[in-house]
């Protein structure tokens, strides 16, 4: 799908700029023309979806499920808002920021000075009450998959091929994620300085230990520290027993998109990439369970 020859992708990106562009001057348009001196209550609830409707929804979809009729023949997604983790906070001051500035390096295009501040807090509130609903009735029929994946707070991803990641442990042994193909890896991206990836160490490598006779393994990437051996003594403290590595290569969390920890990412067999969480869980609930071997069947 992502495969397009570099013709029809230069296209494709003018025709994404060219639209939004028509999109943000038929919003200033829209906006100038109609926006009432003394709104009443009811104008300017809608307002905000007004806008939305104008602005975001080519590409969100008009109920912000991601599936808007220009997201099919984007290379990254739009946010569906319903699902999580988004890359920013979930709140009115990280949303705005969001609308004005976009994400750098995809095709989230940020509106700059488009909006006065009224029309701004109306359109982030608008996102916030989509981010707000219940996850995406879009997956109409949930598979069992998938109900597995929302019970134990992960989020199924595209099968796509896993990033690299070059790793080490205390011992000086390197390794690759690409070592462990025929395996369902879960990746575990935690931190010395995080006291809460500290406290789910020890219920993590009991989880690990009652997967270690199936083809799977995890494996606990320090992120804020570059000497392997401190990083292990810190862990070994929470969890005897557990071994950690350091990533190595410097670019290898950037691509895992590790913004707040804890973060874990499923790998099937065959470095393709199922599924992904961010922060703390349950790992002793059946829900977490259930749902990690599930993806370890496949
Ligand atoms: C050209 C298509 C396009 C348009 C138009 C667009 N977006 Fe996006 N948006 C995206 C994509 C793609 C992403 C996901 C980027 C990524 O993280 O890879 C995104 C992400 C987001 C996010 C998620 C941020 C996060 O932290 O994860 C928010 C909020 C958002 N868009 C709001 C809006 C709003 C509001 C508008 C209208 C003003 C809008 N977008 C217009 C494509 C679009």
């Amino acid at each position: 799908m992502s495969q397009m020859p570099a013709k029809g992708s230069s296209v494709l990106i003018a025709t994404m700029v060219g639209l939004f562009a028509i999109a943000v001057v038929g919003g200033l348009l829209i906006g100038k023309r109609s926006t009432p001196k003394n709104p009443t209550l009811e104008q300017s609830s809608s307002r905000g979806p007004f806008l939305y409707q104008g602005m975001c929804a080519s590409c969100h979809g008009p109920e912000g499920r991601g599936d808007g009729v220009s997201a099919q023949n984007l290379k990254s997604a739009p946010r569906d808002f319903s699902l999580r983790p988004w890359k920013t906070l979930i709140d009115l001051p990280s949303i705005k920021k969001v609308i004005v500035d976009g994400i750098p390096g995809t095709v989230m295009p940020g509106i700059k000075n488009a909006l006065a501040e009224p029309d701004l807090d109306a359109l982030a509130k608008h996102v916030l009450k989509l981010a707000d609903q219940n996850p995406s009735p879009t997956m109409k029929v949930f598979s069992k998959t998938d109900q597995l994946a929302i019970d134990a707070g992960f989020v199924l991803v595209a099968n796509s091929s896993a990033p690299l990641l070059q790793l080490e442990d205390e011992q000086g042994n390197k390794s690759k994620l690409s070592d462990y193909k025929d395996k369902t890896v879960m990746l575990h991206f935690w931190g010395v300085q995080c006291p809460h990836c500290l406290k789910e160490m020890q219920s993590l490598l009991e989880l690990e230990k009652s997967f270690q006779e199936k083809s799977f393994v995890m494996l606990h990437v320090c992120t804020d520290e570059d000497d392997a051996k401190v990083a292990q003594q810190i862990a070994s403290k929470y969890a005897l027993g557990i071994k950690i590595v350091i990533e190595t290569s410097g670019i290898g969390l950037a691509r895992y998109e590790v913004q707040s920890l804890p973060a874990f990412w499923l790998i099937g067999s065959g470095g393709r990439t199922l599924a992904r969480s961010v922060g703390t869980k349950d790992w002793a609930s059946s829900s977490c369970k259930s749902f990690i071997a599930n993806q370890i069947l496949k």
